[in-house]
């Protein structure tokens, strides 16, 4: 396949700074290399800077809003380019960039007459509005956006909405009140680790997966760092204990490249400011790699520390 890696530093979405530095880790700990190594054709376009927009100040409850508009803005076009020329791998960036990855990749599902489906790999369900967060922070709010969920003043109108009963969320174990009621109130698939622990991660996606072949569906992966367990991933902001295992994460990323399925992917939250000695870099890296294709036997030797 031919992988764009598009760097996007998105550092807006929430307060605690440093997911900037995403893009460059993941070059570090060799992305381009591992989906080489695999037969794939890569380009790296290098990292995207955010349209123009109102400078931001410190008084709202947002944090940010217009460096978040403006970044939306680039990564829908960033979204809708790459999209028809192969498979689109969005260096994050905290999880804001992806307002405008999904809402690009919808954009680009349209014109092809697609269903466009989303797999949200996340401790959180991000299905915030800016009116219901609480903490002001963005990155709490993408699914909320591209579903067409009401509160986005300023940020470019979604066109094409996804629809509710196309996204799936795994990994749950941290939803605010106010997200938990509105989730409940749509058909949104989401299993949360409970689910997960009692009936294994593979039997949700699997259906998943089903759902979208059948409908000749386009696929968006949202992989969030604090999807996998903080003993493994600790670069994160927002960790929350009891997540995945790197033995889900990677059952996962299998499936899905045995699906032949997914056409784009986000890699977000990563703050390398709060990594050790690169390793969750080099997680995020290997899941992106067994979801390219990398299996036991041709998997070159491993070190995470
Ligand atoms: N629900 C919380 C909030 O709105 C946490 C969101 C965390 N999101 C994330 N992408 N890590 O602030
Ligand atoms: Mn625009
Ligand atoms: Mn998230
Ligand atoms: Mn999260």
């Amino acid at each position: 396949r031919h992988c764009i890696l598009i760097g996007a530093p998105v550092d807006s979405g929430k307060r605690r700074t440093g997911c900037l530095m995403g893009p460059d880790a993941y070059r570090t700990a060799g992305l381009a290399q591992a989906l080489g190594s695999l037969g794939h054709r890569v380009e790296d376009i290098g990292n995207l800077t955010p349209a123009s927009h109102a400078p931001d100040d410190d008084t709202g409850r947002l944090h940010q809003p217009n460096r978040t508009i403006g970044w939306t803005h680039r990564l829908i076009r960033a979204a809708e380019e790459a999209l028809p020329r192969g498979l689109p791998i969005f260096l994050g960036g905290d999880h804001a960039l992806s307002l405008g990855s999904v809402a690009g990749a919808a954009n680009h599902a349209a014109r092809t007459g697609r269903p466009l489906f989303v797999l949200w790999l996340d401790a959180h369900s991000d299905f915030h509005t800016p009116d219901t967060s609480g903490s002001g922070n963005l990155h709490g709010t993408p699914l909320g956006y591209v579903t067409g969920r009401g509160g986005f003043a300023g940020f470019p109108v979604i066109g094409n909405p996804v629809p509710q009963e196309n996204i799936c969320i795994l990994g749950l174990r941290s939803v605010d009140g106010a997200e938990r009621e509105a989730l409940q109130a749509t058909r949104i698939r989401f299993h949360d680790m409970r689910e997960i622990d009692e009936n294994g991660i593979a039997r949700p996606l699997a259906a998943f997966l089903e759902h979208v072949a059948a409908q000749n569906g386009l696929l968006h992966v949202s992989l969030d760092v604090d999807f996998l367990d903080p003993a493994i991933a600790p670069a994160v902001g927002t960790t929350v204990p009891g997540g995945a295992t790197i033995r889900e994460g990677h059952l996962v990323m299998e499936m899905i490249c045995d699906s032949g399925l997914m056409t784009s992917l986000d890699l977000v939250e990563l703050n390398p400011f709060l990594d050790e000695r690169g390793r969750t870099a080099q997680v995020m890296v290997d899941l992106a790699a067994s979801a390219l294709g990398r299996r036991v036997f041709d998997r070159p030797t491993q070190s995470y520390s």
